[in-house]
């Protein structure tokens, strides 16, 4: 049976990153996987503390981050897992820091500061291959998503994700609602009506391709 790991990276545990993280949870459970979710909000870490115990000589971190805190059972499991899917709110053009912080705990492990002297580029500690599945949530529209050059601010993390773990896919859903009652703040960059009718349009999209993901990822070799 397949394990499935799903991380959400947003602070609410019920909105929009969540919502289309539950459903990817779904998807991959229509696949028969075992799956995990985890809201990375209830968890007390921080991001690589630069302690380079995975790089000591002798080291037997063996792709595991050494930091003793209240994530690293879970990275433990994700050593085992075959296949994670992480969401997270875009926060000033940039993923949460409970992404990056997570991020940097899951990645920095598995690189040496070693040449790789076979296939060139930098040696690997261990060679996990994983599918990734990041959906992404943010308030701007997919014509702001391009203006504000975010494919390429994004597209970094996928990279990095891919190159450590062999796949990476992502989804983005643009132009969230933020409230589920508007009249209760002082809102008004944004038509509402407007956004309210995309959304009604295009969140179960959305919904579809999280599930979709979700399941492709738990079927996946
Ligand atoms: C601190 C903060 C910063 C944000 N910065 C951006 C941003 O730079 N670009 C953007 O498109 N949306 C931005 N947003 C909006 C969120 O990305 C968007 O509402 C997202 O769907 C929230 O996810 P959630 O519903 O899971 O909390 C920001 C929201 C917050 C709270």
């Amino acid at each position: 049976m397949k394990k499935v790991i799903i991380l959400n990276a947003s602070p609410r545990k019920n909105f929009n990153t969540a919502r289309l993280l539950k459903n990817a949870q779904q998807g991959a459970l229509k696949a028969g996987a075992d799956v995990e979710y985890i809201d990375l909000v209830n968890l007390n870490y921080k991001g690589c503390i630069s302690c380079f115990a995975c790089k000591r000589k002798g080291s037997t971190t063996n792709g595991l981050c050494a930091y003793k805190d209240e994530l690293r059972p879970v990275l433990e499991n994700i050593l085992q897992a075959d296949s994670i899917i992480i969401g997270t709110p875009v926060y000033f053009s940039y993923p949460t820091s409970l992404f990056r912080a997570f991020v940097e705990r899951l990645m920095f492990p598995c690189y040496s500061y070693l040449k790789d002297e076979v296939n060139g580029g930098v040696k690997r500690i261990i060679n996990k291959y994983m599918p990734i599945g990041l959906i992404y949530t943010m308030n701007c529209s997919m014509e702001d998503y391009k203006e504000r050059n975010y494919p390429v601010i994004l597209g970094d993390d996928k990279e990095f994700l891919k190159k450590c773990f062999g796949y990476c896919e992502v989804i983005n859903a643009y132009y969230t609602l933020q409230f589920d009652d508007y009249s209760k703040y002082d809102s008004n960059l944004y038509d509402i009506n407007h956004k309210k009718k995309y959304n009604e349009e295009n969140f179960p999209k959305y919904l579809e391709l999280a599930f979709d993901l979700g399941k492709r990822l738990a079927e996946m070799n």
